[in-house]
């Protein structure tokens, strides 16, 4: 185990920690964009900032990234960690202004309106380019079906050639992991409808074989199917069937 201290408070942690997660098991609150327990952090957002002293020298991290030490002294609200996470924010306000989620954080930092300029493009699609999205689908899922593409202003996520759908099984986890809503999925009656920002695509649902109802999108079933190493025919029926057998 290791000591050091957040906001003059002493923890002890385990060295495979983040300052992040033992701030959060010990009840202080950093906020976070792009951080999910599901996934392995990248440190897109930023808004995670916090800042570290470390023999003597000060500095700014992103405490989802940032190890533990023996020794370390962290400050999670001083003048500078609220500036500069303000500023952060002002830029992902920017680019997302029509994001509610943005907004709503922004607003908590104290941050109503931006002094950066929006790119009437970018901000259409409420995307920060955190890849939670490509993660989840490639660490969770198992698909790899999008990612994050190009570099510098030119980033944004996308399939495959940007309209190859083949490798999505329709699961939905893009749009439940996305912290801006910048993903969508529709289920009408019989498809799945989900939109990325640069692109949507159609997914037939699965009809289940006893009650007529489409619950499960063909795609992901057939996945299921493959990774279980069970019979197709176990995906036949929908779940409240499935109860009554
Ligand atoms: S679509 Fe959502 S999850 Fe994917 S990079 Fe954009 S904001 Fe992040
Ligand atoms: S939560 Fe740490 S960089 Fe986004």
């Amino acid at each position: 185990m290791v000591k050091l201290t957040i906001n003059g408070h002493a923890f002890e942690a385990d060295p495979c920690q983040t300052v992040l997660s033992v701030a959060q098991q010990g009840g202080i609150d950093i906020p976070t964009l792009c951080h999910s327990e599901a996934i392995h952090d990248y440190g897109a957002c930023r808004v995670c900032l916090v800042e570290v002293e470390r023999r003597g020298r000060k500095r700014l991290v992103t405490s989802c990234l940032y190890p533990v030490e023996e020794g370390l002294k962290v400050t999670t609200d001083s003048e500078k960690v609220v500036r500069v996470r303000k500023t952060v924010m002002e830029l992902l306000l920017a680019r997302c202004p029509n994001s509610a989620a943005v907004r709503e954080m922004a607003e908590k930092l104290g941050v109503t309106e931006s002094r950066f300029k929006s790119d009437e493009e970018d901000s259409k699609d409420n995307c920060v380019l955190c890849g939670m999205c490509a993660r989840v689908c490639a660490e969770v899922v198992g698909a790899s079906a999008i990612s994050l593409v190009n570099r510098g202003t030119e980033r944004e996520v996308a399939l495959p050639f940007y309209d190859d759908a083949g490798s999505c099984i329709a699961c939905g986890s893009c749009a439940y992991i996305c912290p801006t809503d910048a993903i969508t999925l529709v289920d009408t009656a019989s498809k799945r409808i989900i939109s990325w920002p640069k692109g949507t695509a159609d997914f037939a649902l699965k009809a289940c074989g006893r009650c007529g109802i489409h619950f499960a999108p063909v795609k992901q079933l057939e996945f299921m199917a493959a990774k279980s190493q069970l019979s197709p025919t176990e995906f036949e029926l929908c779940p409240d069937c499935r109860r009554m057998n």
